[in-house]
């Protein structure tokens, strides 16, 4: 019988067998994946457990909070703060840092979060997920403040994410490729259950909201007008498309059969640099898309190049399948900004 490999394994196997990991990372992640385990519980009640629904108040980047947001980020915060291997948090249900109180050691690592990605998912039972991305302290730095936490993507030392879906998926890297570990409910514990996965450098399949169409800007349109015209057009093939507007199933997917996943920027708000968030949305996930082959941009710089220079900073991003994303990169560098 091939023996399982559990999370617990795979993380001490990383540390020890491969030194990537030092001790209290490997324990802040078995943290965050406790969380997420006990999140998952919560959105497998629905309406039992009286999680769905909104909260009624409003989050520092003006958009109504639900139930399940506030619970997450509270289920987060509550299992990180007390272990001594964070310094601190930040959250997109918390205008500020979170600082770990001091009746609690301060350990070396910061911890940023979307506890729940795709709220407008929650109330009608499609997937959803929790994002993490894990940056360390800087060197010789006295007391944690928000600065400390500006650091490029390329900084991170652990990202991933937990997709709440069919099954309860949690997808990690610590910068030796990506692994998936599938929620076994019977033993609580999470079984490893794909290495080293890789993303089709080609793709048919592109996610992109099409009712913000109007809004988007050249480069864009000119690429998803061309795959629109399908074996006629330029590109000589037909695309298919899908939007779950959860960014965690959308990248679940592309990591399971590749794809291009786009939220740019675009006209509503022209002084916006996009919708999603740099620090705990697009970092995570273009570590883990780079990790698995494929590539992340704003459509003129790498995202994990980017410096940030605020906490809750959006982005346009453009991720997934290499020659796609290259694709479309291509077509802004033909465009002046
Ligand atoms: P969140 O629920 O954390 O605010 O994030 C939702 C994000 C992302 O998950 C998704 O891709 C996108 O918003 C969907 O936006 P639209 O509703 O504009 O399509
Ligand atoms: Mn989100
Ligand atoms: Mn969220």
């Amino acid at each position: 019988m091939t023996q399982k490999i559990s999370l617990t394994r795979y993380l001490v196997e990383q540390q020890r067998v491969d030194g990537h990991i030092p001790s209290q990372l490997r324990l802040l992640l078995e943290v965050v994946a406790r969380s997420c385990k006990s999140i998952s519980q919560a959105v497998n009640k629905g309406a039992l457990g009286g999680v769905l629904g909104s909260a009624g108040s409003e989050n520092v980047q003006g958009e109504v909070q639900k139930k399940l947001d506030i619970i997450a980020n509270e289920v987060l915060i509550e299992a990180n703060e007390w272990g001594g291997h964070l310094a601190a948090m930040a959250s997109e249900e918390m205008d500020g840092i979170y600082v770990v109180p001091n009746r609690y050691p301060q350990g070396e690592y910061l911890l940023l979060f979307d506890p729940l990605d795709g709220s407008s998912n929650i109330d009608v039972n499609v997937s959803i997920g929790t994002i993490f991305s894990v940056l360390k302290m800087p060197e010789d730095d006295r007391g944690v403040d928000e600065g400390d936490f500006l650091q490029p993507g390329s900084k991170q030392v652990a990202a991933g994410y937990c997709v709440y879906g069919p099954q309860t998926t949690l997808v990690l890297t610590v910068g030796d490729g990506v692994a998936m570990f599938t929620l076994d409910r019977e033993q609580g514990s999470f079984v490893l259950t794909r290495e080293n996965v890789q993303i089709p450098a080609d793709t048919k399949e592109f996610a992109i909201n099409m009712s913000n169409m109007r809004h988007w800007d050249a480069p864009v349109r000119r690429y998803i007008d061309e795959c629109l015209q399908g074996k006629e057009g330029p590109r000589g093939k037909d695309f298919n498309m899908r939007w779950i507007a959860s960014m965690v199933a959308d990248v679940h997917r592309i990591l399971t059969r590749g794809g291009i996943f786009m939220y740019p920027w675009d006209k509503r708000e022209p002084g916006k640099p996009g919708k999603l968030r740099l620090m705990y949305e697009a970092n995570p996930m273009s570590w883990l898309i780079e990790q698995a082959g494929g590539a992340a941009t704003n459509g003129r710089q790498r995202i994990l190049d980017i410096q940030p220079t605020q906490l809750h900073e959006r982005v346009s991003v453009i991720l997934g399948s290499r020659n796609e994303v290259e694709r479309v990169t291509s077509y802004h560098a033909q465009t002046p900004a």
